[in-house]
């Protein structure tokens, strides 16, 4: 897939923005704080529906405006696309496809993919869990359609589940009707839960000799990575571990088994890198898993996806600089960064630079 255009209309800083994007290359560079994310984010929004900052899309229309509008031109596969986005402040957002609006988000995900990549992912094995797990779940759900409704199912039963705990508890009631329907929720978890837990375990067995590659070539050396996937809860014992810790969830009003609480680990020939790895060690993983992200997509959707750089360079010392700009050739490519140093040091090909200045774009 390639961006051929970008339209913003009262859009975080932009009041109003046309860009027309290389099909390669392109930089967007500028001070702090002047809107080099924003054009990112947008496009992110425009292709997944939510902000990578997990922003709401009040937060997203310009300061004093009721609504934005997000519009990409793009071309997958030789066809043509429009999407359409339109935010507003108390309503949900109105999707539209080539001028057809469209009732679910997954419609875009046959059309749109992208590989976003910011500072934070270079913290994903040193940060929590649940920042593993929703990089399994966003990677998923941009692959696998049925993974997203069941997800989606998945976490709409447990908010039930965990809101009748909780009524339970204020009332006092522990009468057979509210327990029945305590019943009926734990089946309807069990048997998402087992789908998603199974869908995890597939996404992480694919995964596995991507970033072992790639993590070879990147560190340069012959030490293997693994990443292992720590299912809170195997399928078989679900059943049997949610029952016997029902008295538990009553008294705290929250459900304590189930891929909610999954893990994943990141194995250096022995060592568990989320604990006792270097920094240096950490962040070649997590570059390598990103690189790897790039691939994966690749294969499952049997095109090239868009790749966003947000101020990554910055963070990478200049080996790992070349090798992330080396292995991006190819691929429609957006990059944000305060200087271009780096790039005419290493005799990058760029084939636009934009200059951002306060929500307004200069080409170069
Ligand atoms: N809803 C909004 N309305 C208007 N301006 C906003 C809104 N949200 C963020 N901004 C502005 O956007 C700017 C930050 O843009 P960003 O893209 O993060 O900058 P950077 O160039 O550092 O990546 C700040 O000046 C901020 O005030
Ligand atoms: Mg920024």
């Amino acid at each position: 897939m390639v961006i051929q255009k970008i339209e913003l209309e009262n859009y975080r800083n932009y009041e109003k923005l046309e860009l027309d994007i290389d099909s390669d290359t392109n930089i967007f560079h500028g001070e702090n704080a002047q809107g080099k994310t924003n054009i990112l984010e947008s496009i992110y929004v425009a292709c997944t529906t939510k902000s990578h900052k997990r922003s709401k899309d009040k937060e997203i229309i310009q300061f004093g405006k009721d609504e934005a509008h997000i519009r990409l031109y793009l071309q997958k596969k030789g066809i043509n696309y429009k999407i359409d986005m339109h935010l507003r402040k108390n309503k949900r957002k109105a999707v539209a496809i080539n001028g057809i609006p469209i009732k679910k988000a997954s419609e875009l995900l046959g059309i749109a993919n992208i590989v976003f990549f910011s500072p934070e992912d270079l913290n994903i094995i040193k940060n929590g869990p649940s920042e593993r797990r929703r990089f399994v779940d966003m990677e998923l759900c941009q692959l696998d359609r049925v993974y997203l409704s069941d997800l989606t199912s998945y976490n709409k039963c447990l908010e039930e589940r965990n809101k009748l705990l909780k009524d339970i508890s204020i009332n006092r009631s522990g009468d057979n009707s509210i327990l029945d329907t305590l019943d009926i929720w734990d089946i309807q978890l069990i048997s998402f839960g087992k789908k998603v837990i199974e869908a995890r375990k597939k996404f992480i067995n694919a995964l596995n000799p991507i970033i072992d590659g790639i993590h070879g070539s990147l560190s340069g050396n012959k030490e293997k990575i693994e990443l292992r996937y720590e299912p809170d809860v195997e399928c078989d014992d679900f059943e049997a571990k949610l029952k016997s810790s029902r008295n538990t969830d009553l008294r705290y009003c929250t459900t304590s088994v189930g891929p909610h609480r999954d893990d994943i680990n990141f194995i250096l020939n022995t060592t568990d890198l989320r604990k006792f790895g270097s920094q240096g060690q950490q962040r070649t993983a997590s570059l390598a898993l990103k690189l790897s992200e790039i691939e994966l997509v690749r294969t499952a959707v049997n095109d090239e996806p868009v790749l966003l750089l947000d101020d990554v360079l910055s963070e990478l010392d200049s080996s790992r600089q070349h090798y992330l700009l080396n292995s991006i050739g190819g691929i429609q490519t957006l990059i944000t960064c305060t200087g271009l140093d780096e790039f005419v040091k290493m005799r990058f090909k760029i084939d636009k630079v934009f200059n951002v200045v306060n929500g307004s774009v200069m080409e170069e």
